[in-house]
Order: structure tokens, then C-alpha cells, then sequence
């Protein structure tokens, strides 16, 4: 890795981004053709296939021996995160925002360098909000991020948004949580997510979390987004893959959070385990809330095909 200018990619990846930006927003959903690929939830506009067809031919350009993956160009059973610097895209994180207009969907732009993402660049054309991170280099939030017409472009500011060391966690009752469906409905790993969700939200009288809150964004990357600037204490989702989460998970763990297995006992997960769980940064307490929702899952396990 010590031949790779993680800058210059990070500042190549920005440029990409607000590109795919417009090209998002120029996008009607109510006119583009829309597809589905699992099961009827699981979606795919031309906007997607157009968005990650401009951005390999400018990742091929810049960086030409970066392996890339792509959430349009994926083959089951064959595409596969190897220890090569690679560029893992999602076009559109958050495509059923996207084609109900609901404001929540992101170009999600990650490098991994022997399997562990070193850049992320996650950027919401809607709100025009930009968040980045490159390994050793910190995490960073902008807002009117694009200098659109008439805005001023606004600070980089650092993450986590309450500064370091940031606020301390303290258990499940006080936490805000995001979590995530995803699209596979049946099966066991539905109903694992079905259990927990429940447990989570029951009163601790019945055996539950009594957590705070529970929220989902809609898109892995602007969930472990929140995470990391401390808006959202944790995230949990099985079912998602590398795409959805590489870059978020760079800007994430420079901001001080943690990512663990979406399964209880594992500390350590590899970007395609399709199994997350997002801690924030904090003074202390990360570990002690993992352990407790580790516990609320109890004996489930999700596991997802590559
Ligand atoms: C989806 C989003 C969603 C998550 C799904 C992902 P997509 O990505 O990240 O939040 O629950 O698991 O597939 O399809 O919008 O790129």
C-alpha cells in the first residue's frame, strides 16, 4: 500500500462522486425503466447500470490495475473481493429512496487494500452532502458539498460531529439504532432479523432492550454514515454486501467506530461477511453495547451466500 496515494484516489473518488451526483439527480424515476433482481424488492434502475458504467471508465482511467467490483457488474459465485486494491461501487445506495424521490440515497465509492477499505467517499447529490475518509487521514462531513450555483461550498467539518473523545455510550435503552430488512424476506435469516427486531424494541420486564430508538436510512452507506458522525449509535444489518458497505466502513472506523460481525462472539468481519454491525466512536462503552446486542440476538445467526 505504500506505492498508493490514498489522496490522490480519495480526490479522484470526490470528483467521480459529484459526477454521478448529477447524474442521479437529472434522473426522473418516474420515467427511467426499473427492474428487479432477487425478488420484487430488490431493485435496479438504468440510472444504477448508466451511474456505474461512467464511473468504471473513469476508475479504469485513473487507477488502471484497481480491480473493481460493482453492485451492476457483480456475478454471483464469481466476483470476489481479493487482496488487490480494489474499487468496490454502488452506483445508487438506497435505489427504493430513489425511485420514490425520498431524499436518502448516496454514490457509494470504497478502496479496499488487502481486503480493508483505506478510502471511502459516500455523497447524497440530494442534500449535496459529502462524507470521506482515507486510512490515517480521519473522517470528514461537508455540506453543499458540490458548489452548486449559488451556494456556498460549506466546512469540512470532522467526525465524529460531538469532536474526540466523543460522548460516552451507555447501554441499549439509550441508544439509537439503525437497522435494515434488506431484501430477503423468508428463511431463517428473516426470521432472525424478525426475532431481534422485537426483542430489541420489548420492555426489559419481558426480556427485551427497551432500546431508544429504532431507525432505517434506507442505504448501508449513509446508516454507517450517521454512525460515524454519532448521529445513530449503532447499525445492524445481514444481507447487504462489500458495495453497500466498504467505503462507510473506512469512514466509520476513522471516526473512531468499530465494525464487528452482525453474528454474536465475532470481533472481527470481513468486508464481503454480509453480516455488519456498526458501533460509533466513543470514550467508552463500544463494547459493552455489542455484547448487549449480541445478547438480544441470543442463538440466531444470519448467513448469506457470496
Ligand atoms: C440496499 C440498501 C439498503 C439495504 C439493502 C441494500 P441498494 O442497497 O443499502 O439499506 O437494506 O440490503 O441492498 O440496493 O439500494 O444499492
Amino acid at each position: 500500500m505504500a506505492d498508493i496515494d490514498l489522496q490522490a484516489v480519495h480526490n479522484t473518488l470526490v470528483a467521480v462522486a459529484f459526477e454521478a451526483g448529477r447524474m442521479i439527480l437529472a434522473a426522473n424515476p418516474n420515467k427511467i425503466s426499473t427492474d428487479t433482481k432477487l425478488n420484487a424488492v430488490d431493485i435496479v434502475t438504468e440510472t444504477d447500470q448508466a451511474v456505474e458504467r461512467m464511473v468504471l471508465a473513469r476508475l479504469r482511467a485513473a487507477q488502471p490495475t484497481f480491480a473493481f467490483v460493482g453492485e451492476e457488474s457483480y456475478q454471483p459465485g464469481v466476483t470476489r473481493v481479493t487482496d488487490a486494491p480494489t474499487f468496490i461501487v454502488d452506483p445508487i445506495d438506497g435505489t427504493t429512496n430513489f425511485v420514490h424521490g425520498f431524499p436518502n440515497a448516496c454514490i457509494s465509492l470504497g478502496v479496499a487494500v488487502g481486503r480493508v477499505p483505506v478510502v471511502g467517499v459516500v455523497y447524497n447529490p440530494f442534500q449535496d452532502l459529502l462524507f470521506t475518509g482515507v486510512k490515517g487521514g480521519g473522517a470528514w462531513m461537508q455540506r453543499n458539498a458540490s458548489l452548486e450555483v449559488g451556494k456556498g461550498q460549506g466546512e469540512r467539518v470532522r467526525l465524529p460531529l460531538a469532536g474526540t473523545p466523543a460522548p460516552a455510550l451507555g447501554g441499549l435503552s439509550s441508544a439509537l439504532v439503525s437497522i435494515e430488512w434488506g431484501s430477503q424476506r423468508e428463511g431463517e435469516n428473516f426470521e432472525v432479523k424478525a426475532r431481534t427486531f422485537r426483542k430489541l424494541a420489548a420492555a426489559k420486564e419481558g426480556g427485551g432492550g427497551m432500546i431508544g430508538g429504532m431507525r432505517s436510512l434506507g442505504s448501508a452507506a449513509l446508516n454507517l454514515c450517521a454512525c460515524a458522525a454519532g448521529q445513530l449509535d449503532m447499525y445492524w444489518e445481514g444481507g447487504c454486501y462489500a458495495w453497500d458497505v466498504a467505503a462507510g466502513w473506512c469512514i466509520l472506523t476513522e471516526a473512531g467506530g468499530r465494525m464487528v460481525s452482525g453474528n454474536p462472539g465475532e470481533w472481527e468481519t470481513t468486508v464481503d461477511s454480509r453480516v455488519y454491525l456498526a458501533v460509533r466512536g466513543a470514550s467508552s462503552g463500544q463494547e459493552e453495547l455489542v455484547k448487549e446486542f449480541w445478547d438480544i440476538i441470543g442463538d440466531g445467526r444470519m448467513d448469506y451466500k457470496h
